[in-house]
C-alpha cells in the first residue's frame, strides 16, 4: 500500500531500530534516563530555549503549554483550522478551563491585524486574552509556513499586548526547510514550542515542549498528573534523535514530490487544486466531478490511500517512505480518477 493518509504512518527504519537497541536507559520519572536527558538538552540548545521536556504526543505538548500559560477564564487566539481547536477533543476547555477564539486566517495562518482585532479589553466580564497560538506548518491549512517577517510582526503584537506566544511546531522541521529559518529563530519569538518527532521525521512516538526552566519544572508535574510520566524512554529518545539527525535532510524531497503530485492533480478536470497553495509536504485538493468517496475507493483499488479532509476535499501527505517510484504510481492513478 502507498500510504499518503498522513506523515505519521511511517515505520521505524533498520537504522532507527539499531539506535534504539543500542541506547542506554534509566527511569525517566526519577529523571535518570541518560539518553533522554541528553536529547532534551540537545533540543533545548538547538532551539535556544532554556529547557525541554519529552511528551508522548503533540496533543499533550500543546495542551501542557496551554495549561502552563493560562488560568481558567483566559482565552487563546488561534486560527479556525488550528489543531488545538479542531483535533484535541476540546482539551483546552476540559483540562485548563480555557476558551479558544478561532479566527479566519489564510491557509491556517494568522496575521497581526487579525490578532489585534481579537484582543479583548480587560474588564470583569470579557475573557482575558492570554495566548496567541500559531501552527507552523499548518495541517488543516494545507502545510503553509510563516515567513520571518510575519513571525516578527506577530511577536511584536504579543509583546506589545503582554500576550504569550505558543508555537505548535508539530511540523516545525518542514517549516525550517521551507522558510530557511533556524530553530533558534523560532525559540527567540516563542514562549513555548511543541515539536513532534513522529510526523515527517518518522520516529514512532514522541513530541517535546520547549520553554524556560520554570515552565518546564511545572510541566514535569502536570505531565505526571496527566499520566505522561514514562520510564525507560531512552528507547524513544534514541529513535527521535536518529530521526532528527538522519531524516531532516529528506524533508525537502517530500516537498518536491508533493509539488509534482499537485501538478498531476491539476491536469485532471474532475479535480481542482490551487497550485499556489502547495507549500510543503501536504497537498489538499477538491473533487469537482464525482465524490470524495468514489475517488478514495478508486485509489484504494490501485493500492493508494489518501484521506478525506472536508466535504469535497482530499489530503495527500508526503513522507520519507514514499519514494519516486511510488510517486510515479500515484501520479498515474490520479490522472485517471
Ligand atoms: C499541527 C499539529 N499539531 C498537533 C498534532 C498532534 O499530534 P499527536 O497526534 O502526536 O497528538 C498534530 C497531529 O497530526 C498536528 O498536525
Amino acid at each position: 500500500m502507498i500510504d499518503l493518509r498522513s506523515d505519521t504512518v511511517t515505520r521505524p527504519t533498520p537504522g532507527m531500530l539499531k539506535a534504539m537497541c543500542e541506547t542506554e536507559v534509566g527511569d525517566d520519572v526519577f529523571g535518570e534516563d541518560p539518553a533522554m536527558n541528553r536529547f532534551q538538552e540537545k533540543m533545548a540548545e538547538m532551539f535556544g530555549m532554556e529547557s525541554a521536556l519529552f511528551v508522548p504526543s503533540g496533543t499533550m505538548g500543546n495542551q501542557l503549554c496551554v495549561h502552563l500559560l493560562t488560568k481558567p477564564g483566559d482565552e487563546v487566539i488561534i486560527d479556525e483550522t488550528g489543531h488545538i481547536f479542531n483535533y484535541e477533543s476540546a482539551a483546552a476547555a476540559s483540562l485548563s478551563g480555557v476558551q479558544l477564539r478561532p479566527l479566519k486566517g489564510k491557509y491556517g495562518k494568522l496575521n497581526p491585524e487579525l490578532i489585534e482585532s481579537a484582543i479583548r479589553t480587560r474588564n470583569e466580564w470579557d475573557p482575558h486574552t492570554r495566548v496567541i497560538a500559531l501552527e507552523n506548518t499548518t495541517n488543516k491549512g494545507g502545510g503553509a509556513f510563516y515567513t520571518e517577517k510575519e513571525l516578527l510582526q506577530i511577536n511584536n503584537v504579543a509583546v506589545k499586548n503582554g500576550l504569550f506566544l505558543h508555537l505548535d511546531g508539530a511540523r516545525i522541521w518542514n517549516a525550517m526547510v521551507a522558510s530557511d529559518l533556524s530553530p533558534k529563530f523560532f525559540g527567540s519569538i516563542s514562549d513555548t514550542i511543541s515539536i513532534c518527532f513522529s510526523k515527517g521525521l518518522g520516529a514512532p512516538v514522541g513530541s517535546m515542549i520547549l520553554a524556560d526552566q520554570e515552565l518546564i519544572r511545572q510541566a514535569r508535574r502536570i505531565r505526571k498528573m496527566w499520566g505522561g510520566g514514562m520510564r525507560q524512554i531512552g528507547l524513544l529518545a534514541a529513535a527521535a534523535d536518529f530521526a532528527v539527525d538522519e531524516h531532516y535532510s529528506l524533508l525537502k524531497e517530500d516537498h518536491r514530490r508533493a509539488k509534482e503530485f499537485a501538478s498531476a492533480v491539476s491536469e485532471n478536470k474532475s479535480l481542482s487544486i490551487d497550485l499556489s497553495s502547495v507549500f510543503t509536504n501536504i497537498v489538499l485538493f477538491d473533487v469537482v466531478k464525482g465524490t470524495v468517496d468514489g475517488v478514495l475507493k478508486q485509489l484504494k483499488g490501485e493500492k493508494i490511500e489518501m484521506v478525506q479532509f472536508g466535504p469535497s476535499t482530499i489530503r495527500a501527505t508526503f513522507h520519507h517512505q514514499i519514494d519516486d517510484s511510488d510517486l510515479k504510481v500515484v501520479i498515474k492513478a490520479i490522472k485517471k480518477v
